[in-house]
């Protein structure tokens, strides 16, 4: 099938964004990461210093904020938020921290969903995020769904945050992404989960290569 839709879900550093950005290059696809726009949204009502638990508030940010997501040279992407490239500023540990707060409110998924859709219409792109295959696109031509151990999901956020400079305490890291895996599988509106009919591929001991071609491969046989 050309230009297909490819819907990549998974907990936090499974390996969804290193392994759609390549598939997507391979495809000749668009690669879009639905969590930076909740990031961007995050920074956003941080910086405003919003009350999160304050529903009506983040949805009312939600409403008003433009959310650009721009395909450079390759397949990097850049994240604008009214206008302001905030590309490396919400990749901030406090950014993390705070996302699934912002992220399980129904107002602001029902925003972003609808931007998700509609980046989707015309096929041939590659998302990935966390209620792909199950809600945003239920309809994706391929689901997969990766998985890692706590360990070295970790073990990759560690050293992601460590190449740009961000040292942080590995135990310390380990129990806010564990903390953030269960906010967003508890969440009541489009939970973390594996959608029915979705790949499911452990990548603990894979090389994102090795998964793009595990991707591929089941890609052409179910053509
Ligand atoms: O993928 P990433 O780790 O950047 O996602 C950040 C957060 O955004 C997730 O922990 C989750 O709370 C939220 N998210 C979501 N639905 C998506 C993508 C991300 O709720 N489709």
């Amino acid at each position: 099938k050309s230009r297909a839709i490819v819907a990549i879900d998974g907990p936090a550093g499974a390996g969804k964004s290193t392994v759609a950005r390549m598939l997507a290059k391979r495809l000749g696809y668009l690669y879009i990461d639905t969590g930076a726009m909740y990031r961007a949204l995050t920074l956003k009502a941080l910086e405003r210093k919003i009350d999160l638990e304050d529903e009506g508030a983040v949805t009312g940010l939600a409403e008003e904020t433009e959310i650009l997501l721009v395909p450079q040279d390759g397949t990097e992407i850049r994240v604008y938020c009214d206008g302001r490239d905030v590309t490396s500023a919400i990749r901030e540990p406090e950014v993390s921290r705070q996302v699934s707060r912002v992220a399980k409110v129904p107002g602001v998924r029902a925003r972003m969903v609808e931007l998700q859709r509609r980046m989707a219409e015309r096929g041939g792109i590659v998302m990935d995020g966390r209620d792909i295959g199950s809600y945003v696109l239920p309809g994706a031509d391929y689901k997969f769904f990766l998985t890692a151990s706590l360990e070295e999901r970790t073990r990759r956020r560690w050293q992601e945050l460590r190449d740009r400079g961000i040292h942080t305490d590995f135990e310390q890291l380990k129990k806010e992404m564990a903390a953030r895996d269960a906010m967003d599988s508890r969440r009541p509106v489009a939970p973390l989960i594996k959608a029915p009919g979705a790949l499911e591929i452990d990548t603990s001991n894979l090389e994102p290569e090795e998964v793009v071609e595990i991707i591929l491969k089941h890609m052409e046989e179910g053509r």
